[in-house]
């Protein structure tokens, strides 16, 4: 049943896929910016993601910490602990370390493309069997949430 709701979706997400790089290609040439091709590059994990890049740095900023964990118990501390254990969805224990920080942040902020696209995403979604809502968080606010990760896993 949910293999052939999953399959549903991705049919869905294979339309939907074929309009937008027949578009993007289109602007793409229009503008003469790098062709969609390149962008897949700098981010072989997925494709047609809107954050490309993060710039990491020591220390932590301290406001930013506390914004990512205000966010965290507002909206996924519901689904996700800080320990290793799994609630709803994994537990947050150990991910800046097993997941680049783009892949985080683009889960966080664009989780339909990553469950419809990315393979690593695909996988939780079969461990987990509850496709994780679109949390309507800014990338501004994503790279907050990340902030506090890091700090829960003992970066400072
Ligand atoms: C309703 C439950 C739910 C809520 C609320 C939720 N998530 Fe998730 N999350 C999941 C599930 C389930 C997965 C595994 C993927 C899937 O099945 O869709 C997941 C996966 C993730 C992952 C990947 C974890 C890993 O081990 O690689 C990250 C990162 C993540 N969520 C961040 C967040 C953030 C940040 C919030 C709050 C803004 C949030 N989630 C809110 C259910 C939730």
């Amino acid at each position: 049943m949910l293999r052939y709701y999953t399959m549903l979706l991705g049919f869905a997400a294979l339309f939907s896929l074929a309009s937008c790089t027949s578009k993007s290609e289109a602007d793409a040439k229009a503008k003469n910016s790098p062709s969609p091709a390149d962008a897949a590059q700098t981010q072989p994990e997925v494709h047609g993601t809107e954050v490309k890049e993060i710039a990491l740095t020591n220390p932590l900023n301290a406001d930013w910490v506390k914004t990512g964990k205000e966010i965290y118990e507002l909206k996924c501390s519901a689904c996700h602990k800080l320990t290793a254990d799994k609630l709803v969805g994994p537990g947050w224990a150990g991910v800046t370390k097993n997941r680049q920080p783009t892949w985080i942040i683009n889960m966080i902020t664009n989780v339909d493309m990553m469950l419809e696209k990315d393979p690593e995403a695909q996988k939780l979604l079969e461990q987990c069997l509850v496709r994780m809502p679109n949390q309507n968080i800014t990338t501004e606010d994503s790279r907050k949430i990340l902030e506090f990760m890091r700090q829960n896993d003992g970066e400072k």
